[in-house]
């Protein structure tokens, strides 16, 4: 007779397809889900009661700069404490896999470790050392095309030549072969920005014999939003690969507004092409110091600055006025740092959000020292703070938003549904205690409901701790 691992019993089930709740015993073995439904007969050497509790996928961030984070803090706390099971690597055109640098990382793979981190010359070497490692949560990645901009070229304010973008190329396939999901872009950056859109074509022409995805951090969030989507879009569609806008906002205080029309936009192009988009549930976005992005008429937070370390936590304004300098002036002299940006509108988050086709990505950068409170807080706050108390969807859409959605998107088999046969990634939560406690104050205060997480079957997050366990899987395409 089968041993079973894990019985959960009477818990409220959330399915991750959107299905309303219903009440059901789960059973694991060896790492996947074994049995559902009314199971009174069976023994188990772990038997959980989750009366009044729901029991969920794990959740899938798909939108993640833990590339690094995941080798060096592979207890992946700020993420398994939000139930979190798996994570997507290598976006907004930046990731670790497959990288050869030749000195410091360019703006802004800087957001991901400092020089020495980056060891890992393919993308097989990477997912080698993930292996190693075993992080608490699963893996996949992207190919980040900053990423193998660094490698060839040795300047970024221009296009790649063809013999770059032939070698670029060469680094993607082989990455492809070796298990990356897609290509990322970050041509908002200014180390991507001199990139054509013929140069993006050429790469992403590629995807499509293998199933590859293209991921977008478009080229302006800001006044040319409108034609930085199309731009993507278009990439996707001439590529013949599904397109994913990172991050989607509607960035400064002149852009407020436009969420419908972007939103339109996308359902447009859905007519003739799969098009989605990810987003975190906040006001404020967090990258590098940027003087392009600096303006006087949002809140600027300082996060971390090489030259002046001592301005971490402080307001770009009183650092201005301390200094005597405009806001632009000031941020040049902070550069290269990092900063949180409060340039979006709550209704266009709420928006965006609401839209079926947006999952949750947490955009968390877990080598900033003052994180934006996305890094511990954007799931909980979904599902508490978005769902329960302002009512912007049911339990179960949120849910679908961060498991069953994201999993379809990147064709992660066997996960982000709770069926038999499925990787038990589940998350047990109190949809009534859920709710992120991460401020722009205090960034890095764990949320609260959670109550357990298991990776692969293993019970890797219980009672507001790490049980020490880590179960990860790197995930190849
Ligand atoms: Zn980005
Ligand atoms: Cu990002």
């Amino acid at each position: 007779m089968t041993v079973i691992d894990t019985l959960i019993r009477n818990a409220t089930l959330i399915d991750g397809r959107g299905t309303p709740p219903f009440i059901t015993d789960v059973a694991v073995v060896d790492g996947r889900i074994h049995a559902m439904g009314h199971l009174p007969d069976l023994e188990a050497r772990n038997v959980i009661d989750a009366r009044g509790k729901i029991l969920s996928p794990g959740f899938i961030d798909v939108h993640t700069h833990d590339d690094l984070a995941l080798i060096k803090q592979p207890a992946m706390l700020p993420k398994i404490c939000q139930g979190v099971t798996t994570v997507i690597v290598g976006n907004c055109g930046i990731s670790a896999a497959g990288v050869r640098l030749r000195g410091d990382p360019p703006d802004p793979m800087n957001l991901l470790g400092e020089a020495a981190d980056f060891k890992y010359p393919s993308f097989a070497a990477y997912a080698q050392a993930i292996e190693a490692v075993r992080p608490a949560v699963n893996v996949a990645a992207l190919v980040g095309h900053t990423a193998l901009r660094a490698n060839h070229m040795e300047r970024f304010d221009r296009p790649a030549t063809l013999p770059e973008c032939d070698a670029m190329r060469d680094d993607l396939n082989a990455a492809l072969e070796q298990g990356a999901l897609g290509l990322s872009t970050g041509l908002a950056y200014r180390n991507a920005l001199q990139a054509p859109k013929a140069e993006v074509d050429y790469l992403a022409a590629t995807l499509h014999g293998v199933g590859g995805i293209y991921v977008s951090h478009i080229r302006s969030e800001d006044d040319e939003i409108i034609e930085a989507i199309d731009e993507a879009i278009d990439i996707g569609h001439d590529a013949r690969v599904p397109v994913i806008i990172s991050h989607l906002k509607c960035a400064g205080a002149g852009n407020w507004g436009r969420s419908e029309a972007i939103i339109g936009r996308i359902e447009n192009a859905r007519q003739q092409h799969p098009v989605g988009c990810d987003c975190y549930p906040y006001a404020a976005s967090s990258t590098t110091i940027d003087p392009r992005i600096v303006d006087e008429s949002f809140r600027i937070q300082i996060t971390w600055s090489t030259p002046h370390p001592e301005m971490a936590g402080k307001d770009l304004k009183d650092i201005a006025s301390l200094w005597g300098l405009s806001h632009v002036d000031a941020a040049r002299r902070l550069e290269p740092g990092g900063a949180i940006y409060h340039e979006m509108n709550e209704a266009d988050v709420s928006r965006i959000l609401a839209y079926p086709h947006t999952m949750i990505g947490s955009d968390g950068l877990p080598n900033d020292p003052r994180p934006h409170p996305r890094l511990w807080g954007t799931f909980p706050r979904v599902l508490g703070h978005y769902s329960r108390d302002q009512g912007l969807f049911p339990l179960e859409e949120a849910v679908r938003k961060m498991t069953g959605l994201p999993a379809e998107r990147f064709g992660l088999r066997d996960r982000g549904q709770l069926s038999v046969g499925a990787w038990a990634d589940l998350v047990l939560f109190d949809a009534d205690d859920i709710r992120d406690c991460a401020t722009f104050e205090q960034p890095t205060l764990p949320p609260l409901g959670i109550e357990a997480v298991w990776v692969n079957g293993v019970l890797s997050y219980s009672q507001g701790k790490s049980t020490e366990a880590r179960n990860g899987q790197f995930i190849r395409r």
